[in-house]
């Protein structure tokens, strides 16, 4: 719940982000829609459900299905409560825009995995096309509506947003426009690395508000600006940038601040009704009377799934007691298959999934299972539910909900969670067996004491679990949404103390 004197209700919400919260196709029995199933629609669904607004995205179904006159779509279809503004592109700038420069540079560079970054003369200025296009967009959203509406951008899709939306006069002067960045932000020398970098960083401080999940991430981003834009003064205590504008406009003042996105706890907790853990036994062909080792993300280098199987097949060359007693499932559906890294990078999953099983299966145990197919949500809780540990083994991340909805869904029961500590998560979840996935020998050594904590130290499984689920409360997605309510507020009270309201 907001306060009364909450500027999110007071002010018209605009929402940006590349993915739609809801997919419209054309089928033989009409429109389907479909929701997304991340956890940005997650955290902002529910609130423009509740306040109505308007969310721009990326339009990735079908062009002409449940258009309404003026070109937008209600939603969601059951109770229709905000606009949906789809923003439709050509395929070459999707193949530029999204797989090329979003996906093929900025999530590289964001992740530190520089060695991945591929770059084409195309992506760029694609980039910097699709930005202009959703400042159109969003223009048109606002236009003739609310005086102060506030723009609520997302993640490293729209680096140059704020900026060009800056240079449109059909902006309200009141307008705040803000932006949250769900990927870690890297160390200076990082950035550097981009062609780039001055223009993603002037681009960034068309933002009043600049929101990231850990003050390491914004600690990251003031020195970068600090020394990659001399122009710029930063007071990093604060977290103020001034900034002298770009072009014509005016100079600038960018507040940035910290704070973790969360999970709805009570969805991945009303699941325990619905369906029974023991049924994924069946489905997935697995024997209760062995350990499950559980793992669940989308297949991408940065997960580190490569560097877990290594220390699974670790596992099992070192401790032979836990052959034919243990099940790695992981839960990993393909991603971004337009990249040819992430191409590589299956393939090489799949190889190495398959040479563990040659190695050790026997016949009647596969050592790993590996489902590529997605799995729906009440699916997912009986398997969070079902298994023993969870292991997170990413090589960065911004955050991953993935540790936060094993810890819901097992809260009260039992589950131990096995978390890297290149995950931001590991930065506000307490309770976690930590690993490095690097370390191959210490993340076999992590799993097995899992397991077996979870066949005979009961206590201390418990203990650890209850403290995970208190800091997965308090970290709850209503408050990350609350906590963006405050900094619009702060705003408006560091202007009128500076005397510019
Ligand atoms: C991850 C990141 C998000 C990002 C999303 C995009 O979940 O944490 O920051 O927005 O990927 O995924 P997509 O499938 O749309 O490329």
């Amino acid at each position: 719940t907001l306060s009364a004197s909450s500027p999110l209700r007071k002010r018209d919400l605009v929402v940006v982000s590349n993915r739609e919260p809801y997919v419209h196709s054309r089928t033989d029995d009409g429109i389907a829609v479909e929701r997304s199933a991340g956890g940005l629609t997650t955290a902002l669904d529910p609130v423009l459900r509740r306040l109505g607004g308007t969310w721009v995205a990326w339009g990735s179904g079908d062009a002409d299905a449940a258009v309404a006159d003026d070109g937008t779509v209600r939603v969601p279809p059951e109770e229709p409560a905000y606009d949906l503004e789809r923003v439709f592109l050509a395929e070459s700038t999707v193949e530029d825009y999204y797989y090329g420069y979003s996906n093929s540079t900025l999530w590289p560079l964001c992740h530190g995995d520089l060695g991945r970054i591929r770059s084409e003369p195309s992506h760029w200025p694609a980039y910097e096309r699709a930005n202009e296009r959703f400042a159109d967009a969003v223009v048109e959203g606002v236009e003739g509506g609310d005086p102060d509406p506030i723009v609520w951008i997302q993640d490293y899709h729209f680096a140059l947003l704020s900026d060009r939306l800056r240079s449109r006069s059909g902006l309200p002067d009141a307008a705040t426009i803000a932006q949250f960045w769900h990927v870690p932000w890297p160390s200076p020398d990082a950035v550097r690395v981009s062609p780039h970098a001055r223009e993603l960083l002037e681009g960034l401080l068309g933002n009043d508000l600049l929101g990231f999940h850990l003050p390491a991430y914004r600690r990251n981003f003031l020195e970068t600006v600090d020394r990659l834009l001399p122009g710029a003064s930063v007071d990093r205590e604060a977290g103020i940038v001034r900034s002298e504008g770009t072009g014509s406009s005016e100079p600038e003042r960018t507040r940035v601040y910290a704070r973790p996105i969360g999970i709805d706890v009570s969805s991945a907790r009303r699941a325990e009704s619905t369906e029974e853990p023991s049924s994924v036994f069946e489905d997935y062909e697995l024997d209760p009377g062995r350990s499950l080792l559980l793992g669940v993300e989308r297949l991408d280098y940065a997960k580190g799934i490569r560097e877990r199987l290594r220390a699974f097949e670790h596992l099992l060359e070192t401790e032979p007691r836990w052959r034919e007693s243990v099940t790695h499932l992981m839960v990993a559906g393909p991603t971004r298959e337009q990249v040819p890294e992430y191409r590589r990078y299956q393939r090489r999953v799949r190889e190495q999934v398959a040479a563990i099983n040659a190695r050790f299966g026997t016949d009647d145990w596969t050592p790993v299972r590996h489902v590529e197919a997605a799995v729906d949500w009440e699916r997912l809780l009986a398997l969070y539910r079902a298994a023993d540990a969870l292991v997170v083994s990413s090589r960065r991340d911004g955050l991953n909900l993935v540790a936060m909805e094993y810890v819901a869904a097992n809260a009260g029961g039992t589950g131990t969670l096995v978390l890297s500590e290149l995950a931001g998560a590991s930065e506000i979840l307490e309770g976690a067996i930590e690993i490095n996935p690097y370390d191959v020998a210490g993340t076999a050594a992590a799993i097995d004491r899992a397991l077996s904590l979870e066949i005979d130290e009961a206590d201390e499984a418990q203990e650890r679990l209850e403290s995970l689920s208190e800091s997965v409360r308090r970290h709850d997605v209503g408050e990350w949404v609350r906590s963006f309510d405050r900094e619009v507020r702060a705003l408006a009270t560091d202007a009128a103390a500076r005397g510019d309201a």
